[in-house]
Parts: structure tokens; sequence; C-alpha cells
């Protein structure tokens, strides 16, 4: 795709976090892991195949590394200190705008030395950004952490071609209002060529932003999906904006279900959770948006009303730690894991809980065969950007077996149509999307599968970076 010569990357990824995160041990020695989140499962099969350089946090504070090579891929590391984690990243980044654009499902805090540290490492990845860059390369900032980047990087570099894509839903612009530097955020944003969500809502929202609150002109008409973006006129650039809903390495997931060890581990699974007639399988990070307590809700209220019978079902709760040091997130573990408590509490017996929950992340081949395994998925946020856990699902089923429960407040819900979609809200409603979904004729269950895979495996992430790229007009990059 690109190269990176003596004079600088002429691709870059800018995100918050390297691909990979350093991990500390406790007896002093370090080593690299894969790093957690859709965005880096999402990209990180794209750039594999298309070399450039990648620009982020290792993952630790004051960790000092210098750029190096892995997979085909330059990252460079930035770095930060134990403070601008703590305001930077768990706090503005966390504290205020994942809770704001989440609907405000926890209530989001308003710091000031929380914003002066989000401005001071937005210049320094904008800084680390343009010393790497060759002359007239393509940027592309991922997500909520860097929306400033884009014009501190046009203020240094107006040769560069830059793009920025949002991973986390935009919000209802009555919620955007609150925050008391909104008007910086959409200046940020500006500074792209061309500014991606996943839905066109997201889009129509940040150019009603940028008529009221920065006084521009944008278009009027509707934004399609990969088609038709709006367009605003900054001085004498133009900025594009538009809906690309990002996607998985659809086909290398299906290639990886197939394998005879994953599926032969698949059945290994089945045996040590005792061969139940029915497995229901939740995979997230442990974030209060995934709605993890609604299922484990509607679970506990269908075994207690007699019409789940806790001889026939096991359900498996994998849960990688995320955030562990901010308030909502402690207070949500808790929550979750009485929940689980209660359900073996009352329903299992001896060596056979209802409830497998692994507070822990697990590879990709173990993630492939907890989902070959599992009869129904059980994907319930209370409010997603996209979710990428549902179409992965959907990729390894194959064989046309599985049914998915998918929340109606996932970005996947649209193109996901065949699922049964709840409200998350109506645990009534859950309930009985999650029994019809243990109980579905094959027949029914093999059409809407097929009908899932036809848009999973026909919009895959190649597609979806494709498109965005193409948008920007970096034909000549891919
Ligand atoms: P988010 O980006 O908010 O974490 P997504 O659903 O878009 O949510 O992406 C989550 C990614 O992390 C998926 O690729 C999923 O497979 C992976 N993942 C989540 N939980 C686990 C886990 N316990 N073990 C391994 N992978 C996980
Ligand atoms: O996809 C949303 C996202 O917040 C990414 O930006 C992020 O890398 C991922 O989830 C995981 O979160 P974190 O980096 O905070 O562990």
């Amino acid at each position: 795709m690109s190269s990176i010569g003596e004079n600088g990357a002429d691709f870059l990824v800018v995100a918050n976090r390297l691909p990979v995160d350093l991990e500390r041990m406790p007896d002093g020695t370090e080593r690299w892991k894969h790093s957690p989140g859709g965005l880096v499962s999402a990209l990180e099969p794209f750039l594999r195949t298309h070399s450039g350089a990648w620009i982020g946090w290792p993952g630790v504070a004051d960790a000092e590394v210098d750029a190096f090579e892995e997979g085909g891929l330059q990252l460079h590391p930035v770095r930060l200190s134990a403070d601008e984690v703590q305001d930077y990243y768990e706090g503005f980044s966390n504290g205020t705008l994942w809770p704001l654009y989440h609907d405000v499902v926890a209530p989001p805090a308003f710091h000031r030395h929380w914003w002066n540290a989000y401005t001071r490492v937005n210049q320094r990845f904008a800084d680390a950004t343009a010393k790497v860059a060759a002359q007239g390369a393509t940027v592309w900032v991922q997500d909520y952490q860097l929306q400033l980047v884009p014009a501190m990087l046009r203020e240094q570099r107006p040769d560069l071609k830059i793009g920025f894509f949002l991973h986390i839903p935009f919000p209802p612009v009555e919620l955007f209002m609150q925050l008391p530097w909104r008007t910086e955020i959409i200046r940020g944003l500006l500074g792209a060529d061309l500014v991606g969500f996943h839905r066109p809502g997201g889009a129509q929202n940040f150019l009603w932003l940028a008529r009221r609150l920065v006084g521009l002109e944008p278009s009027r008409g509707a934004v399609g999906v990969r088609t038709r973006p709006g367009v605003v006129q900054v001085g004498d650039r133009t900025v594009r904006v538009g809906a690309f809903p990002i996607s998985i390495d659809s086909a290398g997931l299906d290639a990886l279900a197939r394998r005879k060890d994953v599926q032969a581990r698949a059945k290994q699974l089945r045996e040590d959770l005792g061969n139940p007639k029915k497995i229901l399988l939740g995979v997230d990070r442990l974030d209060y948006t995934k709605g993890i307590d609604v299922r484990l809700k509607a679970l506990h209220e269908l075994l207690e009303d007699g019409r789940i019978d806790p001889e026939d079902v096991a359900m498996v709760q994998l849960a990688t730690p995320s955030r562990e040091r901010v308030e909502h997130y402690k207070t949500m573990r808790g929550d979750i894991e009485q929940i689980v408590g209660r359900i073996n509490g009352e329903f299992a017996r001896v060596g056979r809980p209802v409830v497998h929950y692994l507070h822990q992340s697990v590879n990709r081949e173990e993630l492939a065969a907890f989902m070959s395994a599992a009869d129904v998925m059980v994907v319930t946020p209370v409010r997603d950007g996209m979710n990428l856990v549902c179409k992965e699902y959907v990729a390894t089923r194959y064989d046309l077996g599985g049914a998915l429960v998918l929340s109606e407040f996932a970005g996947a819900a649209s193109e996901l149509t065949s699922a049964y979609l709840v409200n998350p809200h109506d645990l009534d409603g859950v309930k009985n999307a999650l029994e019809s979904a243990l109980t579905i004729d094959p027949a029914e269950g093999r059409r809407r599968m097929r009908a899932l895979r036809r848009q999973v495996l026909t919009h895959d992430v190649d597609r979806w970076a494709r498109s965005f790229l193409e948008a920007l007009g970096t034909q000549t990059a891919i």
C-alpha cells in the first residue's frame, strides 16, 4: 500500500492505543499483548495487509519505548505520564466523553483540569504525527480520545490529507450541548478533510452543530450510508461528513471457525459445560454500556418463572477487564458479579453452575470456539456505536447454526435485521427474545443466519476502510 522511507510514512493511523499493549509483569519483566476493544480488532487486520505507521499510547504510564516495527507496521509510541493517564484517558475520555456520547447512561463529569490534560495530550499526538508523516501523506485519526488532533495537525502540516473516524456513537445535539468545550471539539474535528461516523444520524448531528456552534453553512441534504456525504466549507477547504459502518475481517473469522482444531475445541467446551441442551454466550469489555446486567436479569427471571430449566441451559459470559480505575466501572463490576452469584446461588448444583463468568480476555481461536459452541449469542448494549461481537458471531456460523439476540441500540442493528432485535430497557421483551432464540425451529434459524451472513460477509472491514479512504480521496494509497 504505502512505504515508509527516509522522508517519513505516507499512510498513518493515529489512535489512543497502539495495536499492542505493554504489560508489566509482577517480576518486573515486560511483554506485548493484543490491545482490547473494537478499534484494534477492526483496523489491525486491515493494516497488516497494507503497510503503514501507527501512532499510539503503549497502554501503561511513563513507558519509554522507541519506535519499532511489528508485522510490517511501524509503531510509534506516545508517552503518557501517570497524571495524564488519570486526567486525559480515565478522566476526560472515559469519565466525560464516553458517558456523554453514550446517551448519558451514566452521568458525565466535567472538570477543567481533565480538559486541559486532553488538550495537552492531543497536541502531543499531533506533534508526533507531524514529525513522522511524509510530505502529502494520508493521516487517519481515530476515535473520541483524539478529536482535537485534526485541527492541531492541520495547523502544522497543511500538506496532509486528514481523515477522522469516530468509533462510538455521536450523541444527539441536546446532549452534546452540555459539554462546556463543545465548540472546541467541533472546531477540532473540522480540521479533517473527511469526518466519518457509523450512522447517518451521527453525521447529521455533526453538521447541525457546525452550523449552530461555528456559524458555518453545511449542506442540508440527507447523508447516505457510504454515499452522499454532507459538505461544509471551512474557509477555502471543503470538509466532507459521512457515514461508514465499520465491520470485521469476516472471511478470516469464517476460515478460523472452520478449522478442525477450533471445532474440536468447541466440542470440548460443550463437554466442559456439561453438555447442556443450550449454551448462551456474552462477550464484551466489562463496560456499563454493554447491558451485561440486562441479559443476566432476563436469564434470572426466566429461571425464576420456570420458563428455563437450569438443567438445560448454561450461560458463558466472557468479560475483558476494562478501565478498572474509573468509578462507574468499579460499581458496575460489583453489580454484575452480584447477579452472577445470585443466579448460581439459587439455581446451580455442585459441579454445574448456570452462569460461567470469566473476567478475562481469550485469544482469537478460543473466541471462535466459544462462538461455534454457542446456541444463542446475546448482545444487549444500552448504546453501542456499532458492536463487532455480533458480526463476529455471524462470521463464525458457517454451519448456519445458532441465533443472535441483538439490541436495537447497537449500530449493527440496522444492518443485522434478521437477528432477534430487542429493546434492552424492556426486560419482558428481552426475556421473550431469549426464549424464542432458545427454542428456535432449526429451519427458521438457518433462514435467519443465512441472511445475517450475507450481510456480514459482503460488508467486511476491508470494504469499510476502502469506502472511507476513497471518500477521503486516497485511491493511490490503497
Ligand atoms: P468495544 O470496541 O466497545 O470494546 P466491540 O464489540 O466493537 O466493542 O469490539 C470488542 C472487540 O473485543 C471484539 O473484537 C471482541 O471479540 C473483543 N472482545 C471482547 N471481549 C473479549 C474477551 N473477553 N476475550 C477476547 N476478545 C474479546
Ligand atoms: O471502540 C471503542 C474503544 O473505546 C476504542 O477507542 C478503544 O481502543 C477500545 O474501545 C477499548 O477501550 P480502551 O482503549 O479504553 O481500553
